[in-house]
């Protein structure tokens, strides 16, 4: 059992990970301790083709300066020979006798190094802080699933379906309440991403914020889409600086994206947007924002989403319903291919 010298080196090292960068790699830190439980050196991983957290701290000590030591890492050392060999064989090598992590590696090629760690003699011990851990790196860990940032797709709609009216105006549909809830949603994307149309539509400041203010996490905005974001546009005047990517390619731009550390993609339309990344099976999570009001007319709030007969729709389960002032949000996610039909 870890004890309380252990615990407190894991939040110790919970801390460290957050001075790495978020990337393509997990924010990972490591503290090494003395058998005698006194901190030796500590280390954190500082992005993709650096030294993992263990290299790290061990590169701080003299040769041999970690036998019989214990290292605490936030994540299971990896046992995979990428750009920087396998940290378990790196702990194993040095002479630690015990190693401490918090949550196993879910990496097809990484994992694995727990067992290494064992059939070496290292003593091992998985779990500590694990659900702190787990919370931390939860946009990694749903990122490194998909292979991609996981994405939420959100639209506001009239009760008949339409996202504005025709002739494209469509602030407001919804109430304040419903905005609000976008705008706290929107300061935990890592990204906020739009179409020109609606740059173009609405002149967007893409902003989260909290009444006037704004809130002190602010997404990165991306525009999609061939058309220039005009000099004045207001998106050009975020804290952020502005991503514009020319193209209708959304795999190269989530994998972009992912490359910059953007884990968490909010995609706020408009339909033509919204569609394509429906129809690309993108949209991991759907936000409708849904007021009682009536438009009518052709700006329904998805276009094609490549439903050409029913057998095709694009079934749904819903997380959540919300009662916002007078509008109402559903929370959706697609239901795998083997239960949609
Ligand atoms: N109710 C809502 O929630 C909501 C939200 C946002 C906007 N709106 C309304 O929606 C209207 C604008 O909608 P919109 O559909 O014209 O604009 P949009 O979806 O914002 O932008 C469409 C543009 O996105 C670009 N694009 C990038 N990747 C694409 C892809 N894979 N497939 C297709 N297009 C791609 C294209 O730009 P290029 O042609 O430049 O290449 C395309 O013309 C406005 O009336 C606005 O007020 C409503």
């Amino acid at each position: 059992m870890a004890d309380v010298v252990e615990i407190a080196a894991m939040r110790r090292a919970l801390e460290l990970a957050t001075r790495g960068p978020r990337s393509r790699n997990p924010q990972v830190g490591c503290v090494l301790l003395s058998p005698s439980g006194e901190v030796l050196a500590e280390g954190w991983h500082r992005g993709a083709g650096t030294a993992h957290a263990e290299v790290d701290a061990l590169s701080k000590l003299p040769e041999g300066g970690a036998r019989g030591a214990t290292a605490v890492v936030s994540l299971e050392p990896c046992n995979h020979v990428g750009r920087t060999g396998p940290c378990a064989v790196a702990l194993i090598e040095a002479g630690v006798s015990r190693v401490v992590f918090a949550l196993a590696d879910p990496g097809e090629h990484s994992s694995g190094g727990a067992e290494r760690l064992r059939s070496a003699g290292v003593d091992v011990e998985g779990g500590v802080l694990e659900a702190e851990a787990r919370e931390f790196l939860a946009p990694w860990l749903a990122a490194r699933a998909l292979g991609r940032p996981h994405v939420t797709v959100k639209w506001a709609q009239s009760l008949d379906g339409r996202a504005a009216a025709a002739d494209g105006t469509s602030q407001w549909i919804t109430g304040p309440e419903a905005r609000a809830d976008v705008h706290r949603r929107r300061a935990e994307a890592d990204a906020i991403v739009v179409g020109t149309g609606t740059v173009l539509a609405d002149d967007p400041a893409l902003t989260a914020r909290d009444g006037d203010d704004l809130f002190p996490r602010q997404p990165v905005p991306v525009v999609l889409g061939s058309a220039p974001v005009p000099a004045g546009a207001r998106v050009r005047a975020h804290p952020r600086a502005l991503l514009a990517y020319p193209t209708r390619e959304l795999g190269a731009v989530l994998d972009d994206l992912f490359d910059r550390g953007l884990q968490r993609v909010f995609v706020e339309g408009g339909p033509t947007l919204a569609s394509a990344f429906v129809s690309a099976g993108f949209a991991d999570r759907i936000l409708t924002y849904i007021a009682p009001t009536l438009i009518g007319g052709p700006r329904t709030a998805l276009t094609d989403v490549g439903v050409p007969t029913i057998a095709d729709q694009h079934r749904l389960s819903v997380d959540a319903l919300q009662r916002l002032g007078s509008d109402l949000l559903v929370v959706a996610r697609p239901l795998p291919e083997s239960e949609s039909h």
